[in-house]
């Protein structure tokens, strides 16, 4: 077998037999096979696609390419969550402490920024101090611990997913089902939990732009969790709109930070409860669903979620005084309102559009070396369906120098439309 054969078939959008993906993944892991020529196939597998089986064959290839988690000594209860990702997407800061307050187990690895949308694991990293490539056992011994472990893929966790994960973030190859699919679910297959909560976002600051394309997605990661033992269920989120009112690392840290004392824009509130009521359904720890939005409630209200989130950021190295005291955060040089050149409603707020001026901010990397700045980002004041005068704060550019923030103030101003209709947005879809 050799790859240049296994590139040229899947040029010409041939089926690749299960041993050939186990041989591209096995010997791309292992450096055998070159970036460029792992380029070639992924670009292929992007524009032909994959059969359901190539794709359940690529997943476990790559989710055995490393060691595959045993956590059912710690318990038989733990909860993953993931997102595919979007723009503003803070949801894992805020659904996996209070999941953890609710005394179920929560185990997650998590990713780093891919093309426009943000990673928690760069998130997580913009608190001081916060170490999230800690080695197995402390990743174990937190979860029986303390109930939680956030960290990024740093074990030995489908490895060959972090590899083929960078190099699609550099060759414009984010957008593609079968390689969403398999990337998530090596993960999350590999990271050991029994049940998994996935959000599946839609729109144009996700990969999947329409419901259809997000269906599809979900519909194949539900198969491939049921196939591999776990429990799957999908949540269909909006990305039309960045979530919440901020987007930046830092920034969304700080908005994490008052969603878990209560204070929650109310589509990041939908999404959070939602997420949190089908982790708590999967767990089977709590058999009442209709009580489960009030405990939820509960835990946030009566601070014990915070309080798990402090706890998180404490045993992983992270100064704990940044989250009691989130203006402690550096903030950029350079903070630019974008101001209203009309009047009436918004009617859209670009999430694709915001993401990419984010991405210029240096808010996520261009290039797989590139290195971000924690500190830049946007906050928003008006969003969907508020009413907006001429001259108004949109929002503000938190940027790195003067010029870096004219950019984006424009680009800002383009990602918005404003209308004389209020118009109100669903932001969830559906549960797959
Ligand atoms: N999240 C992942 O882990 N992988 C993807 O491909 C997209 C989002």
């Amino acid at each position: 077998m050799n790859i240049l054969e296994i590139i040229e078939k899947k040029k010409v959008d041939d089926i690749l037999t299960k041993e050939e993906i186990e041989y591209f993944v096995e010997n791309y892991t292992n450096g055998n096979i070159t970036d460029y020529q792992a380029a070639a196939l992924i670009m292929a597998i992007c524009i032909n696609g994959m059969t359901q089986d190539e794709i359940l064959d690529l997943t476990m290839a790559m989710a055995n390419s490393g060691d595959i988690l045993d956590l059912s000594d710690i318990s038989e209860n733990i909860v993953d969550k993931h997102s595919t990702g979007g723009v503003g997407d803070k949801i894992t800061l805020i659904v996996a402490p209070i999941i953890a307050a609710l005394g179920i187990p929560v185990a997650k690895m998590s990713g780093r920024g891919l093309g426009i949308t943000g990673g928690t694991a760069d998130k997580l990293e913009s608190i001081p101090g916060y170490n999230i490539n800690i080695g197995i056992d402390e990743f174990k011994q937190n979860i029986k611990d303390i109930g939680i472990s956030l960290i990024a893929q740093t074990l030995n966790l489908a490895p060959a997913d972090k590899k083929i994960y960078a190099l699609r973030d550099t060759i414009s190859c984010t957008n593609s089902t079968p390689l969403i699919a398999s990337s998530i679910m090596s993960k999350k297959i590999a990271s050991g939990a029994g049940s998994i909560v996935l959000d599946v976002t839609c729109g144009s600051g996700a990969f999947m732009n329409t419901k259809e394309e997000a269906r599809k997605l979900a519909k194949l990661m539900a198969l491939i969790g049921k196939l591999a033992n776990r429990e799957t269920i999908c949540v269909l989120t909006d990305m039309n709109e960045p979530l919440g009112y901020s987007v930046g690392n830092s920034l969304e840290v700080v908005e994490a930070i008052h969603a878990l004392k209560g204070n929650m824009a109310e589509d990041v509130k939908d999404v959070v409860l939602n997420m949190c009521i089908q982790m708590m359904n999967v767990s089977g720890l709590y058999p009442n669903p209709l009580e489960n939005k009030y405990k939820v409630m509960e835990v946030i209200e009566n601070g014990k979620a915070f309080e798990k989130f402090k706890e998180l950021v404490k045993r992983q190295g992270g100064d704990v005084s940044y989250i009691e005291n989130p203006e402690k955060f550096e903030k950029a040089p350079i903070i630019m309102p974008v101001l209203s050149d009309d009047f009436g409603f918004v009617e859209k707020l670009d999430a694709g559009k915001v993401g990419k001026a984010g991405l210029e901010l240096g808010i996520g990397r261009k290039k797989k070396d590139d290195s971000i700045d924690y500190r830049v980002g946007l906050i928003f004041d008006k969003k969907i369906g508020d009413e907006v005068k001429i001259g108004d704060v949109l929002a503000y550019v938190h940027a790195a120098s003067p010029e870096k923030a004219i950019e984006c103030v424009e680009a800002i101003k383009e990602a918005y439309t404003i209308g004389n209709r209020k118009i109100s947005k669903e932001n969830i879809i559906e549960i797959i």
